[in-house]
C-alpha cells in the first residue's frame, strides 16, 4: 500500500516524518510540586519517539501555577523550568520526532491550594471550588503568563506549540456561552468570547514562529453549548491569525456524558477542514493503522493524534506499519530486531 499515514508533512519549516502524533496527556508525575521534569518523563516521552511517533506533544504544560490540574502537573511557569523540559526535548529528537508542549490553564478546573479563576464565578461541580471572576488585570497577567510560556518553549528546543483550548479548561471556559457570562468585552457575543483566546495567540506570535495548533472541544454536547457554526467562526478567526492547525477533540466543559466509539469526534475534524480550510488533527479512539491511514487518506485530517493506545505500546507506529504491511525505519540501535 502507498500509505499517506507515513508520508512526511511540513508546515512552515518543520517536516514531520510521519502523520502519527502522540496525544497530550498528564501523567501528574512531576518531580515535585514546583512542575519541575522527572526522570519518567524522560523515559516515557523517549521511548515513544523510539517508537516512531512523527510528533510527541507533551502533557498539558500549567503557564502559571494556579492553573494546574494537580499539584504534579509540568510547570512552564518559570525560567527553573527551562532544563528539565530541554532534556525532554534531546530524547525525543534522538530519534528524528518533532516535539510539542501544551500550554495550559486549567481555570475553574485547577486543584490547587488558594484561589482559582474563571470567565465567571460558576463552579464546575460541587467537588471543585468556586473561582473568581478573572479581572482585567489578571486576564492580561494570564495572557503575559502564555507569552512567556512560549518564549521558555523555544528556549528549551520545543519544534511545535500547542495552545490547551479544550476540555474546559480556562481557554474553552471563554469560548463556550455555558461558562462564560461576563458582560465585558470578552463575553457575551462569540466574537467577544473568542477575544481571550484572540489575545492569547497575538501574545504567543510575538515569542514564537513556529508551527502552532490550538486544541479544541469540537462538541460540548449541550444545546446551549457552541454549535459547529461557532466552531467554524473560531476556526477561521485562528486561520486569519496563522494558526497551522486545529486538533478537534470534545467535551468536558460541563459534566455531561459523552457518548464514545471508535474514531468519535473525527467528523469534527473533518467538518472544520472543509469549512475552514485549515489543517486539522483527528482524535479520539483511534486504535488501529487501517482507521489512521483511512483518515488522512481521505483528507478527513492531516494529523492523526494517539492516546491511550500509546500508553498501551510505545511502538504503536511499528505496529500500525505492520498492520499495513509496509515497513517502516525503526531506532537506529534496534536495527538489527526492528524488521
Ligand atoms: C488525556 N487527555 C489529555 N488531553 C489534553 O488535551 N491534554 C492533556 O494533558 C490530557 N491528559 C490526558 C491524560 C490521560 C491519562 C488520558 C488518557 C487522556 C486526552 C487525550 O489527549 C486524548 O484526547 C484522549 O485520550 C482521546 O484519545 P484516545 O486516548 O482515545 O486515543
Amino acid at each position: 500500500m502507498d500509505s499517506q499515514l507515513f508520508s512526511s508533512l511540513t508546515i512552515k519549516d518543520t517536516t514531520f516524518k510521519n502523520r502519527i502524533v502522540m496525544s497530550p496527556m498528564c501523567m501528574y508525575s512531576a518531580e515535585s510540586e514546583d512542575g519541575h521534569v522527572h526522570p519518567f518523563h524522560l523515559a516515557h516521552y523517549e521511548s515513544r519517539a523510539a517508537g516512531q511517533a512523527g510528533l510527541i506533544i507533551i502533557e498539558a504544560t500549567a503557564v502559571l501555577p494556579e492553573g494546574r490540574i494537580s499539584s504534579r502537573d509540568l510547570g512552564i511557569w518559570s525560567d527553573d523550568h527551562i532544563d528539565g523540559l530541554k532534556k525532554v526535548n534531546e530524547g525525543i529528537h534522538r530519534h528524528g520526532a518533532k516535539s510539542g508542549i501544551q500550554l495550559a490553564h486549567a481555570g475553574r478546573k485547577a486543584d490547587v491550594e488558594g484561589a482559582i479563576f474563571a470567565p465567571s464565578p460558576i463552579a464546575f461541580s460541587e467537588k471543585y471550588q468556586t473561582p473568581q471572576e478573572m479581572t482585567r488585570e489578571e486576564l492580561n497577567r494570564t495572557i503575559r503568563a502564555f507569552q512567556e510560556g512560549a518564549r521558555r518553549a523555544r528556549e528549551a528546543n520545543f519544534d511545535v506549540i500547542e495552545i490547551h483550548g479544550a476540555h474546559g479548561y480556562l481557554i474553552n471556559q471563554f469560548l463556550s456561552p455555558l461558562t462564560n457570562k461576563r458582560t465585558d468585552e470578552y463575553g457575551g457575543s462569540r466574537e467577544n468570547r473568542y477575544q481571550f483566546l484572540r489575545e492569547i495567540i497575538e501574545a504567543v506570535k510575538q515569542e514564537w514562529s513556529g508551527p502552532l495548533f490550538v486544541r479544541i472541544s469540537a462538541n460540548e454536547y449541550d444545546e446551549n453549548g457552541n454549535t459547529m457554526e461557532d466552531f467554524v467562526y473560531f476556526a477561521l478567526e485562528m486561520k486569519k491569525q496563522g494558526v497551522d492547525l486545529i486538533d478537534c477533540s470534545s467535551g468536558a466543559v460541563i459534566p455531561a456524558r459523552i457518548p464514545v466509539y471508535p474514531g468519535y469526534q473525527i467528523r469534527y475534524a473533518e467538518e472544520i477542514k472543509q469549512k475552514a480550510g485549515i489543517r486539522t488533527g483527528a482524535v479520539g479512539l483511534i486504535t488501529s493503522g487501517l482507521q489512521a491511514e483511512e483518515i488522512i487518506q481521505n483528507r478527513r485530517a492531516d494529523l492523526v493524534f494517539i492516546g491511550r493506545a500509546f500508553l498501551r505500546n510505545p511502538y504503536w507506529p511499528k505496529q500500525a506499519a505492520d498492520e499495513l504491511e509496509i515497513s517502516i525505519d525503526g531506532p537506529e540501535p534496534y536495527r538489527r530486531g526492528w524488521n
